[in-house]
């Protein structure tokens, strides 16, 4: 068997201020395979968007603590100087974000952007880049691409900034695609046509796929599988028709709440009564203990371990059983 494309062993990022230190991720394990697309789910401050950028190496470096395993295409992440980083950053990986304009530079136009970064990471000549720029702007679907390429980004629409994008993220064929609320600054139609976009440009490239989204639809159209998580940590995982179907963790059945059903496109993730621990401290036992209408004894002294009742379905909940 061929080694995955991610792998992720017991990841912690923490961030230390002046007055406290913030346990952001505490303990997340994964493997993403070449060409499979994973969804995390969580609500906001879960620590979706840390762990994303821990793969990129991307968190502020002097203030961040690393520790635990990221491996991508083959590349030790967190051993990785920053040099190394930039060129795994765009060869490998890369991240599109939900705000187009923090990716995109005001200055330069969209064609320019497009060719420094291939003549940067893949040494073409001026030529060949511009070439490719064209050839990236027609695959994203933007319409009259040539005359695009002349354009700076706050003149185009904000649906065809998040293409120019995409375009910028995918122009050196990286092998994974990390896309954080990639559509939620669009309307709902525009969403589903840069979604549609993405799925194609995904199964078409062969990339993997990591995604953050509040949208269950979405994540329900492009996922293979599905992560929760909560507080820093992942606390379901599983296929996505499993874990959207029937959730194990009594945080995934609140967040995925009454909105699982066929035609959840737009639904948006239930709010669960209460709030989500100080990150400040890290709690001994199960996090959503306080939040947990089902909670038990057994939930408080640790941290509950991964039980999966189904194959490659698993949650930390002590109210789940193993298969037998
Ligand atoms: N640079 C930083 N310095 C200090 N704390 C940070 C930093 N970046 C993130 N955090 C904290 O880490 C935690 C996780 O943040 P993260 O951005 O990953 O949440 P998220 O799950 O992406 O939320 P959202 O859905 O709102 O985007 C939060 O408590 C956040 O305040
Ligand atoms: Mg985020």
């Amino acid at each position: 068997m061929s080694a995955p494309l991610v792998h992720v062993r017991d990841l912690e990022v923490r961030f230390v201020t002046r007055d406290a230190t913030v346990h952001a991720v505490n303990g997340v394990s994964f493997d993403l395979a070449e060409r499979e697309s994973l969804c995390i789910l969580g609500e906001s401050g879960s620590g979706k968007s840390v762990t994303l950028r821990a793969l990129m190496g991307l968190n502020p470096p002097r203030r961040t603590k690393l520790s635990g395993t990221v491996r991508v295409g083959g590349h030790d992440i967190l051993a990785a100087s920053e040099r190394r980083l930039a060129d795994i950053r765009g060869g490998t990986v890369s991240m599109i974000f939900q705000e187009p304009m923090t990716a995109l530079d005001p200055v330069f136009t969209i064609g320019r952007q497009i060719a420094e970064t291939v003549m940067r990471h893949e040494g073409l000549s001026r030529a060949s880049a511009d070439a490719r720029a064209l050839e990236l702007l027609e695959l994203v679907q933007i319409p009259s691409a040539k005359r695009r390429l002349a354009a700076y980004p706050h003149e185009l629409s904000g649906g065809l900034r998040q293409r120019a994008m995409i375009a910028i993220a995918l122009s050196c064929r990286p092998k994974l695609l990390l896309a954080d609320e990639p559509t939620t600054a669009l309307d709902a139609t525009v969403q589903i046509q840069i979604l549609l976009l993405l799925r194609r440009l995904q199964q078409e490239m062969g990339m993997g796929v990591i995604f953050v989204t509040h949208d269950l639809g979405v994540a329900g159209e492009i996922a293979d599988r599905v992560a929760v998580m909560y507080a820093g940590k992942f606390i379901e995982e599983g296929p996505v028709r499993s874990l959207m179907r029937a959730p194990l963790h009594p945080y995934a059945q609140g967040l995925l709440g009454a909105t699982v059903h066929s035609g959840m496109r737009g639904e948006r993730l239930t709010t669960i009564p209460g709030a989500p621990p100080n990150l400040e401290r890290v709690p001994k036992g199960c996090a959503f203990a306080p939040r947990c209408a089902l909670v038990e004894e057994a939930c408080l002294p640790a941290v509950p371990t991964f039980r999966s009742p189904f194959p490659g379905h698993a949650a930390r909940c002590v109210r789940v059983r193993d298969a037998a």
